[in-house]
């Protein structure tokens, strides 16, 4: 593999600077929703914080020829509220990835022939979907001053974050084909 071009080079960087706040941000708002006795709540947030890892590996093994110092700009919400707020914050940076960024960095990949990079930006736009509708369903339960219900677990796709809810994770991933058996439980 060799160094992606400059604008797909950005949009990596970006992507991988945007992923690794996000991972930080939930792991803090779990231990804010653990405190405030939403131990449900808490375990999502460390859930989609390991899928959001996973985001920001994919794309840092896209750059790892770029051997070079970089200063990396990317857009984050700030702050730290009671549980509704971060959800709150949480839906908001996961659509704006949704609606914003990962689409035209899809295109930026596209445009420029770099389907490693088009595929980690593809496997996390498909995991933040997802991540906003739970995050959103969380939210209706803890503004009733009420803990997420899980029946069962959370699982996290190792190679890609599909996330998934239930007793059993999938057989298989519906994003990128993983086997379920390698699926990681919270
Ligand atoms: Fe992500
Ligand atoms: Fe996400
Ligand atoms: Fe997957």
């Amino acid at each position: 593999m060799t160094e992606p071009r400059p604008m797909t080079k950005e949009a990596l960087l970006s992507a991988y600077a945007g992923e690794s706040m996000a991972h930080m941000r939930y792991l803090i708002y779990a231990e804010v929703a653990e405190r405030e006795g939403f131990p449900n709540v808490a375990r999502l947030f460390r859930a989609i914080a390991f899928a959001e890892q996973i985001h920001a590996r994919n794309h840092l093994r896209r750059l790892k020829d770029v051997m070079a110092d970089e200063k990396i700009t990317a857009g984050a919400p700030i702050g730290i509220g009671n549980t509704s707020q971060n959800l709150e914050l949480a839906i908001m940076g996961e659509e704006f990835e949704i609606n914003e960024m990962y689409p035209i960095y899809i295109e930026i990949a596209k445009k420029q022939g770099d389907k490693a990079a088009e595929i980690s930006f593809y496997y996390a736009l498909s995991a933040e979907k997802i991540h906003a509708e739970l995050f959103k369903e969380a939210k209706k339960y803890v503004d009733q001053g009420k803990d997420w219900p899980l029946n069962g677990y959370i699982w996290i796709c190792p190679i890609c974050g599909h996330t998934y809810v239930g007793k059993e994770p999938p057989p298989k991933c519906p994003i990128c084909g993983a086997l379920g058996k390698d699926y990681v439980k919270f």
